[in-house]
């Protein structure tokens, strides 16, 4: 069976000054139908750009190249109504609900204007429905929620209330972009818990986007490593989490922080993360990797197949008992 989602060699160029610049290069994966998959890195390396292209929602000016299939369908050639109707199929959720709500509307008319767009809904049917969402994303009494504007909601309920409205059309595939960065650690763990149970209720398919190997590790099928605008390392989550076979997979496993420093969550990796335009020739992680030697400067590793998914290191052979005995 061919995958709900399928990008390969989406390449995306944004104008930064005179000329644009690459901000991914090369990206390909896969999400079949009812699958999780994780999209790993730090910030900037590309994640939300990925999530933008897939939802048509990329910046003015911006240059694409590759292919992005939903359902066997070309994403880029639509158009008009068949747009329309993309985002009734493929939902995004993002890291910070407030900037993605009109703070002077209403919940309830927030929540029902994907519905009557459609123009199949009444009122009535709208508000009844917009309820039973509420309620699916664990908020009691929902029908006195409508009523309230935006500022009157936490930060976590309102996330919620993001979830409800990307729900609301049934959607096949979830793009959620950060979705519990925002919070505070418990209303973190409840949002979670909520897109994880609805994902495997409704049988959704999900991109999970977060910097966090180990939350992705416990929600997805399978987790990608993105770095520079490229995907490093893709295979099933277990398999990465414990057996990491890129070294930047396993510094980002390794960089976890304790619950007593809330700082930097990847202050143990040496240097800072580049964008995908400032790579020099060779492995764009080279620089940052203690395991670099000089082939690594010169040639940049193409994704290779290994056991159950792919890598792009040069020395991933090499380093496979390296990186499972020092990882964690
Ligand atoms: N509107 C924009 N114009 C130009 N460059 C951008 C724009 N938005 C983001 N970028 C750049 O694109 C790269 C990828 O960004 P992004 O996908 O947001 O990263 P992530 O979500 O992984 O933190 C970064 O280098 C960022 O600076
Ligand atoms: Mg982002």
């Amino acid at each position: 069976m061919s995958p709900l989602l399928e990008v390969s060699g989406l390449t995306v160029r944004l104008p930064v000054g005179h000329q644009p610049k690459p901000v991914l290069s090369d990206v390909s994966l896969t999400i079949a139908a009812g699958e999780a998959l994780g999209l790993v890195g730090e910030s900037g390396s590309g994640k939300s750009m990925t999530a933008r292209a897939v939802a048509r929602l990329l910046p003015p000016g911006a240059q694409v190249e590759g292919d992005i299939r939903y359902a066997g369908t070309d994403l880029r050639a639509l158009r008009g109504q068949q747009l329309r109707e993309l985002r009734t199929r493929v939902a995004v959720v993002f890291q910070d609900p407030r900037a993605h709500v009109n703070p002077v509307r209403r919940i309830g008319d927030f929540l029902t204007e994907a519905l009557r767009l459609t123009g199949r809904v009444s009122r009535r049917e709208a508000t009844d429905r917009a309820v039973r969402a509420l309620d699916e994303v664990a908020v009691a009494d929902g029908r006195r929620l409508l009523d309230r504007y935006p500022h009157q909601l936490s930060g976590g309920m309102l996330q919620r209330v993001m979830i409800a409205a990307a729900l609301l059309t049934e959607p096949r595939l979830l793009l959620a972009d950060e979705p519990t960065t925002a919070l505070d650690v418990t209303t973190q763990a409840e949002v979670m818990a909520i897109i994880d149970g609805l994902r495997r209720q409704r049988g959704l398919s999900l991109l999970f986007i977060t910097h966090d190997l180990d939350l992705a590790a416990a929600v997805c099928d399978r987790t990608a490593v993105m770095y520079a605008g490229r995907i490093v390392e893709t295979r099933p989550s277990a398999l990465l989490h414990g057996h990491p076979l890129h070294p930047y997979t396993a510094a980002l496993g390794a960089a976890r922080p304790s619950v007593t420093t809330r700082v930097d969550r990847l202050a143990t990796i040496p240097g800072r993360p580049l964008s995908a335009f400032e790579v020099p020739d060779g492995c764009a992680f080279a620089a940052r990797c203690v395991y670099a030697q000089d082939p690594c400067r010169t040639h940049r590793p193409e994704l290779a197949s290994v056991d159950e998914g792919e890598v792009a290191c040069l020395r991933a052979e090499d380093l496979r008992e390296t990186l499972a005995v020092t990882h964690g």
